[in-house]
């Protein structure tokens, strides 16, 4: 069993680090690959490359975990809606139909996936037995924010919109929880041994529909995923003190932090449930000392405790490798 599943199972407490976007343009081996591939799509569904870019960072850097190289939006696009990346523009999606559930079956949606699984296979092979390999979907709510396009600038969003077309936002979310499962179970089938859930934009849900488009979209996946024997990390990005209620409500095994949670009000509030994460993406692009202190408020706090090192956020394009390597050494060698 690899090191993360055990700490997530047994909630045993030991050294465990990786980086959510360690696979990325950051890296300049992974730039040299992207370059000659400009459909970042097709770049997802290319087994051979995914299995590549996956284990860059592990050949870096020794991380204790690989997760899969693919994206959030490939589920929207085995749906069958168009979905490209314009360059420094982010994804681009074209108006989701309601049709496109009816118009696809299960067996469909995994054969159109088959290339990502294919990938886990092979990284898997490649993959020392006690490194995870993760696997990850997007959120039923942050998936909703891209196949609607109702993100309006950088902090808002338009729910309003389709709510008053009287769009069946619930049975959007039901048929795509589904295929969120199918597409959970195939990677796990292929060898992944531990998923998470990204909840990107879950800051940007009002108040009163939290528990709606948040909690129990979430706690449905978690659900299934402890009926398989699934561990799940769930990441609710950005909802702050809701941080608690989430993790009262879903029960996941793992939970991420961002880098807006003080570490110690997480220690005290977020129980029966192994922390991973919190420290700031940014900080990474200031100089060494600042980097290793802002570490050490974490590492120091949940120490004897288990606790799964990482970030609050995807580590930024503009990260130096040697940071990053840097960092990981510091983690290692903190007593
Ligand atoms: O290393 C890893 O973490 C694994 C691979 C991974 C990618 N995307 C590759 C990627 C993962 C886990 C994701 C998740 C993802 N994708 C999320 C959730 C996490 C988060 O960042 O909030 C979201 C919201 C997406 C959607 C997405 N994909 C956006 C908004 C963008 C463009 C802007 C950006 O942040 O880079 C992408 C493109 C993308 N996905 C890249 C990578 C390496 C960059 C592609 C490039 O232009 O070269």
């Amino acid at each position: 069993m690899s090191e993360l599943k055990k700490i997530l199972l047994n909630k045993i407490s030991c050294k465990s680090v990786w980086f959510m976007r360690q696979a990325g343009r950051y890296l300049p081996e992974f730039r040299s690959i992207r370059s000659k591939n400009p459909n970042f799509i097709n770049l997802c569904l290319n087994s051979e490359l995914s299995s590549e870019i996956t284990l860059q960072p592990i050949k870096r850097f020794d991380l204790d975990s690989a997760i899969i190289f693919s994206d959030i939006l490939i589920v929207p696009h085995a749906l069958g809606q168009n979905v490209t990346f314009l360059k420094d523009q982010g994804p681009k999606l074209d108006k989701f139909d309601m049709k496109y559930f009816s118009k696809i079956n299960k067996q469909e949606f995994s054969s159109k996936l088959s290339p990502v699984y294919k990938g886990i296979e092979i990284t898997r092979k490649k993959l020392n037995k006690n490194k995870s390999l993760i696997s990850f979907i997007g959120a039923p709510w942050t998936l909703l924010v891209y196949m609607h396009n109702l993100k309006k600038d950088k902090n808002q969003i338009d729910i309003n919109q389709i709510e008053n077309d009287n769009y069946n936002i619930d049975l959007f979310i039901e048929e795509l929880i589904k295929y969120l499962c199918i597409h959970i179970k195939n990677q796990i089938n292929a060898g992944a041994d531990v998923v998470q859930i990204f909840d990107s934009w879950a800051g940007l849900i009002p108040n009163k529909d939290i528990k709606k488009y948040c909690y129990i979209p979430n706690s449905k996946i978690v659900n299934f995923c402890k009926k398989e024997n699934i561990p799940i990390i769930c990441f609710p990005k950005g909802i702050k003190e809701k941080y608690e209620e989430f993790n009262i409500f879903v029960k996941p095994d793992g939970i991420n932090i961002d880098a807006e949670i003080d570490p110690g009000w997480a220690k005290k509030k977020l129980t029966n449930v192994v922390l991973q994460g919190g420290l700031d993406p940014k900080i990474l692009l200031k100089d060494d000392k600042e980097v290793f202190t802002e570490a050490t408020k974490y590492i120091q706090t949940f120490k004897d405790m288990p606790y799964v090192f990482n970030l609050g956020h995807g580590l930024l394009p503009e990260t130096e490798p040697d940071k990053v390597e840097k960092l990981v050494n510091f983690y290692r060698n903190f007593k």
